[in-house]
């Protein structure tokens, strides 16, 4: 099966990494919208338009399904998409929001995202959708997106903004949180380490890109998305072809892709989307 993903920018690649452990025979082709990024600040109205040009192109390398990385994007535009192609488009909205009510009981779960992504109240619609009554406490973190393609994913500084982030989802007793940004994953280990430190209670921590690679992984093999069960057995083995596109060469883009991916890649081809 031909996967085609795409992302406003480089932090889809995160999604891509959990893809090629989860169904590593599948080939990918990634598409980075490099010249537009961030999505996460600008109207509901252009990310939709930009994501339609992106799924056009991925649709014109012939991808048999097309996978929505970015939080952004599929909280603002999937419906639309959706209608616009034939083909099965899958977000990472509603995997996350189901991992988060399977593992949170019944308690409030927090959701940490972008703008765009909070004022869309996605997640929340995910869970009411899933016939659950819980309460989402919602935060715009804007500065996590910077850090990260700074690299600074240690230390003081991102572990002070972090703790800005959580205080207000923690004195509403979250139980679980949702990383709702591409970028996130990369600070899961300081977030979680924070979470430890601020919460007299548990909370789990659900990365969104893993729980859709987990659907994806149910999809290939059985024909249908997985809902709340766990995935089990060994992940399909083999290392499936991935190609990479970006819509602008921007400095220091080959290292950040292969820091959101995790492996070296050999080739980022430039392309032009309108
Ligand atoms: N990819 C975006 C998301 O997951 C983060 C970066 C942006 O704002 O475009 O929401």
């Amino acid at each position: 099966m031909k996967i085609g993903v795409f992302d406003s920018g480089l932090g889809g690649l995160t999604v891509v990494r959990e893809l090629r452990r989860l169904c590593s025979s599948e080939e990918i082709i990634y598409l980075g919208d490099t010249a537009r990024v961030p999505y996460g600040i600008r109207s509901d109205q252009v990310v939709q338009q930009y994501a339609h040009e992106c799924a056009t192109f991925l649709l014109k390398q012939q991808v048999d399904i097309v996978v929505v990385a970015c939080n952004t994007v599929s909280a603002v535009a999937i419906e639309q998409l959706k209608l616009d192609f034939t083909v099965p488009v899958f977000g990472v909205i509603e995997p996350g929001a189901e991992e988060a009510v399977r593992i949170s009981e019944g308690k409030p779960i927090g959701v940490l995202g972008t703008f765009a992504t909070v004022e869309s109240g996605a997640y929340g619609r995910a869970i009411v959708k899933l016939g659950s009554k819980q309460v989402l406490e919602s935060q715009a973190a804007p500065l996590l997106v910077p850090l990260v393609e700074e690299g600074w994913i240690a230390g003081e500084v991102p572990r002070q903004v972090i703790r800005r982030y959580l205080e207000p989802l923690l004195r509403k007793n979250i139980r679980a949180l949702i990383l709702g940004c591409t970028h996130y994953p990369l600070l899961k280990e300081l977030i979680e380490a924070e979470l430890k430190q601020l919460s007299k209670t548990p909370v789990t921590v659900v990365d969104s890109g893993i729980a859709l690679a987990e659907n994806l992984r149910q999809y290939i093999q059985n024909g249908t998305p997985g809902a709340l069960e766990e995935v089990t057995g060994e992940p399909i083995t083999g290392r499936g072809k991935l190609s990479v596109y970006v819509t602008d060469t921007p400095r220091r883009f080959k290292t950040l892709a292969e820091k959101f991916l995790g492996e070296q890649i050999g080739n980022i081809e430039a392309i032009k989307l309108v």
